[in-house]
């Protein structure tokens, strides 16, 4: 298949990487994009929360945080789109430049601070795509956050669940993005399982008692053992329906150029890959494989998608690697899953979830 992005990753490269992400959001909102690269197969379709997902690869928050473009991302071949990280109230983020490219290593850092148009905006936008006559298949995630001056963040959470929660087909409670100042003690076991009581509390008078949306916790990569293992306590009380693994990370590995190793704020793409693994492999074997989770963090290929899957993931995403590598990753890493899984003999993608954990391989 030809691969457009070839042509534009030149002109996308020579723009201020956000510039460039303007330009990519308004270019998916105006121009219709081919659909040559969906793959589709029975093998990786999946059923997880009472939600079908057409294939396990989807975009992870931060690329689309207002849910501009739900429609084209999953146009794109992706099996989900995860919409946000939206805060109750409008906010500007940190000041430029904020998200800053290492091509030669993969790798991104961001320090956006949540910008985004708000909840109201938020809830007009995915409306307008469910209201839509023709509308692609897959599943909608939204990513909710506390605004920056927020004192009481379980305050913010459920205003949001209870806006937006009812638009979801999953949401996920963002405590682990490094620029949010706080954001990252509701990890802390007690702060966690108050807030997550709320939470739940919320959504059981705000969504529909009979089909609420499952409510998943994204987790930062940077948590000690003994941390993962208070979390993951936490997790099995029953107050959560699915993890997301992992965000950003604030380790800067010292094969990254000073440069770029010196900005502040949350690294991504490759440089993160091998880390959030081995948080994927952790949580799966401290919750016994009880919560489904979706893997996220340097997937760039199938093999990288394959090896999160192995580790226990259900599902995974891409953002870096959308930046790097364009929208045809989407029907490549699902033709590539699909090549693994006939090599590896098996029928279901389900079959290769944990099975580097579980030492079955
Ligand atoms: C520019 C940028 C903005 C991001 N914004 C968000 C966000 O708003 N909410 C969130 O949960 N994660 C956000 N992330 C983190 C990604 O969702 C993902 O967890 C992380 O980048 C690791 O995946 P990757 O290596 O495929 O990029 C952002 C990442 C980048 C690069």
């Amino acid at each position: 298949m030809l691969n457009l992005y070839q042509f534009a990753r030149p002109l996308v490269f020579s723009m201020d990487p956000e510039q460039a992400h303007q330009v990519t959001l308004k270019a998916l909102r105006t121009v219709p994009l081919p659909t040559c690269g969906v793959t589709r197969s029975e093998k990786l379709t999946q059923d997880l929360w009472g939600l079908r997902f057409p294939n396990p690869v989807g975009v992870a928050a931060g690329f689309d945080k207002n849910a501009e473009v739900v429609g084209p991302v999953l146009r794109m071949g992706f099996g989900f789109a995860e919409a946000g990280t939206v805060t109750p109230n409008p906010q500007d983020g940190n000041p430029r430049p904020r998200i800053f490219r290492e091509p030669s290593s993969r790798a991104v850092i961001n320090r956006m601070g949540f910008p985004n148009k708000g909840a109201l905006v938020f809830r007009e936008n995915i409306e307008k795509f469910r209201h839509a006559l023709t509308r692609p298949e897959g599943i909608v995630g939204i990513n909710i956050g506390m605004n920056k001056d927020q004192v009481d963040p379980a305050h913010d959470y459920c205003a949001l669940i209870r806006s937006l929660g009812p638009l979801a087909d999953y949401l996920v409670v963002n405590i682990s993005s490094p620029n949010t100042p706080g954001l990252r003690d509701l990890q802390h076991k007690d702060a966690l399982a108050a807030l997550l009581e709320r939470m739940r509390k919320e959504r059981e008078v705000s969504c529909d008692a009979d089909n609420p949306p499952p409510l998943l916790i994204k987790l930062a990569p940077d948590l000690s053992e003994e941390q993962q293992a208070d979390i993951a306590e936490v997790l099995l009380g029953g107050n959560v329906d699915g993890i997301v693994l992992t965000n950003t990370t604030l380790e800067r590995p010292e094969s990254l150029p000073e440069r770029f190793r010196s900005e502040k704020g949350g690294l991504s793409g490759a440089p993160l890959k091998d880390k959030s693994t081995a948080i994927i492999r952790s949580f799966y074997r401290l919750t016994k494989g009880k919560l489904p989770i979706i893997g996220v963090g340097g997937v760039s290929c199938a093999a990288d998608a394959y090896e999160k899957i192995r580790a226990g993931a259900s599902l995974v995403q891409v953002y870096s690697g959308l930046i790097y590598e364009g929208p045809a990753i989407a029907g490549a890493m699902n033709r590539g899953l699909l090549e693994l899984m006939a090599r590896d003999g098996l029928d279901h993608i389900s079959q290769a979830k944990g099975l580097d954990v579980s030492g079955k391989a």
